[in-house]
């Protein structure tokens, strides 16, 4: 298989650029028609940032799974799609065909129809890192149900609010996840989840740990006993939906800088093109490479990059179920020297983690089939950059730092392996079809090069969000208000004299703990939930390996006995509200916060605070009890 829009050259990413921003439809269009359609588009694009509306493809009809399945069978039916390695490495790993992978495909397909599950219908997952993950996935795109997948570390209560949210009446879940040491009990949790779910309507549970569950009558099904009934009415076959190209493909939750987590929607065809395009470039996959993405499909990096990218370009995508230090820090290793892989995408939180455990894990594992390094979610330090390029790239393979987000369906900065140059802690350049533009606080535009500002995107490209579910409202408010007729990313950004890009973090109040996306209203909640807790205010701080970890100041109400243990609780409550990822790092008891006198938190004091910054807090005058600013330094841990 080779990609005709595969950038092989400098030039050619410099000319291919100027074509995607001189005549961007001409261009998207010679791109699309490399794509599986049942019908082809009447207007490649229409769109406004005010309401906003973005239509891409409008009038295309087409099924994502013919793309990533059907039109592979012909040619490289037999090519491995998914590569499985098990969370314990004494369990032998499996390989599904692109073959295997489409019956496989079809047959769940049939079990959710089976089960009523119809095209527009809500199906939330919530699974451990197995092949029947991709299957359920990929099988709800096949209906044209709309998958939410919802990563397995968030708690009861979370998948409660986004069931609610969602209106999801049906649910794919596994008894167990194994991860490390542990077992995550997930059909426990569901079920927590469930007591205040009376319209959700199916269960379908994959066995894979053996852990003890309580299986309702009516609701709650085995995914086995389920295939077995579709294998004994006998028709393998289940044709694609006929999607436009505009209808929803999922819902994927993520914080924003309110309370409340929002449900980005992608659409077919848009998505697809950006996955595919992105992913074909970025990583200059090669036919017959091995790709392993670190990432869970919980994210929409697994989204993107384990699933839809990889499988519609026909690539080999390995799947692990673990985590990188079981059964030792030397694990991504092993399974790089085992399948041989060409091309690994991780996180810098992942290398900072490893960096940690010296060069002892690294010991006799042949890395050299390693073609292509890549890195996402955070910001990732020089130190960090060449110790990957150095004991893991042995300097001989480009690293791509891609810049994106879960709005962006796809990568949107970064260079392309090989192809364009790299810079130590820089994203780079944005991609053909990317058009990116740095504005001041009022929203002029920051021109020349050697500057900063706020990173927003003046032009729309095929992957970007349409809506939050259920609330557009929200989305412009959220994204297409702050600055008029422009895409706010809610990351600071700054340009270099070559017009590299290097991003700088968020600037809204939202944190990146080891590059996942948490809130900080979201965890004040959760903590405010704690029935001692009287109020509390959150803040990001730097942290050697998450790259930001979360501090918390806590006012308690009443005396305060024992100290720890109430950090105890409170870690419990957020635990219980949002899941282990948002438990902030360190809890400050306080007797009160500095606040405005209009009763503002000012969280940039704060912030300075939990930095270790104790002499230039800035202007303390507007606050309503300067004196609050000196208890809190004192007391800092
Ligand atoms: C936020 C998006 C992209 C998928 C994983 C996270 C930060 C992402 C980079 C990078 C610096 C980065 C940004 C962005 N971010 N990639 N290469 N360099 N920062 O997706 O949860 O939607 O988070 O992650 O701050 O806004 P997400």
């Amino acid at each position: 298989m080779s990609y005709p829009y595969q950038i092989k050259s400098l030039e050619q990413y410099h000319e291919v650029y100027k074509k995607s921003v001189t005549q961007p439809e001409a261009f998207w269009a010679e791109i699309a028609e490399y794509f599986l359609w049942k019908k082809k588009w009447d207007k490649v694009l229409d769109w406004n940032f005010k309401e906003p509306k973005i239509q891409w493809f409008r009038g295309a009809t087409l099924n994502i799974t013919e793309n990533c399945l059907d039109r592979h069978l012909q040619e490289n039916g037999n090519t491995t799609a998914i590569i499985f390695e098990p969370n314990n490495p004494s369990e032998k790993s499996i390989s599904l065909s692109y073959k295997e992978l489409h019956f496989r495909v079809m047959q769940f397909a049939n079990v959710l129809k089976n089960n009523c599950v119809k095209k527009g219908d809500r199906v939330l997952i919530y699974m451990g890192m197995i092949p029947e993950l991709a299957i359920a996935v990929l099988a709800c795109a096949r209906l044209g149900a709309v998958h939410s997948v919802v990563f397995g570390g968030f708690s009861a209560q979370s998948i409660s609010d986004r069931l609610h949210d969602a209106k999801a009446e049906f649910i794919i879940t596994c008894d167990g996840a194994f991860r490390g040491e542990k077992i995550i009990p997930l059909k426990n949790v569901i079920d927590d989840a469930l007591v205040n779910c009376d319209f959700v309507k199916k269960v379908i549970v994959v066995e894979r740990t053996q852990t003890p569950v309580s299986m309702l009558k009516q609701r709650d099904l085995w995914w086995h006993e389920e295939i077995k009934k579709v294998e004994l009415q006998g028709n393998p076959f289940c044709e694609a939906e006929e999607m436009n190209a505009e209808d929803i493909l999922f819902i994927l939750y993520t914080s924003g800088s309110t309370g409340k987590p929002k449900g980005v929607v992608h659409t077919c065809a848009g998505y697809m093109v950006w996955a595919n395009y992105t992913f074909v470039n970025v990583f200059q996959y090669q036919k017959n490479q091995v790709y392993f993405c670190t990432a869970d499909v919980g994210w929409i990096t697994g989204h993107s990059y384990i699933l839809y990218g990889p499988l519609s370009a026909g690539a080999t995508t390995l799947m692990f179920e673990g985590i990188p230090t079981f059964p030792d820090a030397g694990r991504f290793w092993d399974i790089v020297d085992k399948h041989q892989v060409n091309i690994l995408y991780t996180a810098p939180t992942a290398i900072r983690s490893l960096m940690s455990f010296g060069l002892a894990p690294l010991r006799n594992k042949n890395l050299s089939s390693l073609k292509v390094l890549g890195t996402v979610g955070e910001p990732i330090n020089e130190e960090a950059w060449h110790w990957y390029d150095k004991n893991i790239g042995k300097e001989k393979c480009p690293i791509v730092d891609t810049w994106w987000q879960t709005e962006t369906g796809g990568i949107m900065i970064s260079n392309l392996a090989g192809i364009t140059p790299a810079k130590p802690s820089y994203a780079t350049l944005p991609l053909p079809g990317v058009q990116p533009i740095l504005v001041d606080e009022t929203g002029n535009e920051i021109v020349g090069n050697n500057v900063s500002g706020n990173l927003c995107m003046k032009f729309p490209w095929p992957g970007m969000l349409r809506t939050t579910y259920g609330d557009h409202e929200r989305c412009r408010q959220t994204y297409f208000s702050t600055y008029e007729n422009l895409y706010f990313t809610g990351d600071g950004c700054l340009r270099d004299a070559d017009g590299n890009y290097r991003i700088t973090g968020r600037v809204d109040d939202v944190l990146n703990v080891s590059g996942h996306r948490i809130g900080t209203a979201e965890v004040e909640n959760a903590i405010n939930m704690h029935n001692g807790v009287v109020e509390s205010a959150v803040v990001g701080y730097p942290h050697d390996i998450k790259g930001q970890g979360i501090y918390a100041y806590v006012i308690f109400s009443g005396g305060l006995n024992d100290a720890d243990l109430m950090r105890k609780d409170i870690l419990q409550t957020v635990t219980r509200i949002i899941g282990a990822i948002a438990k902030p790092d360190k809890i400050q008891f306080v007797s009160g916060l500095p606040k405005t006198r209009s009763g503002k938190i000012m969280r940039r004091i704060l912030r300075k605070i939990a930095e270790g910054e104790t002499e230039n807090l800035g202007d303390t005058t507007t606050l309503l009890d300067p004196n609050v600013v000196g208890d809190i330094k004192n007391g800092k841990i």
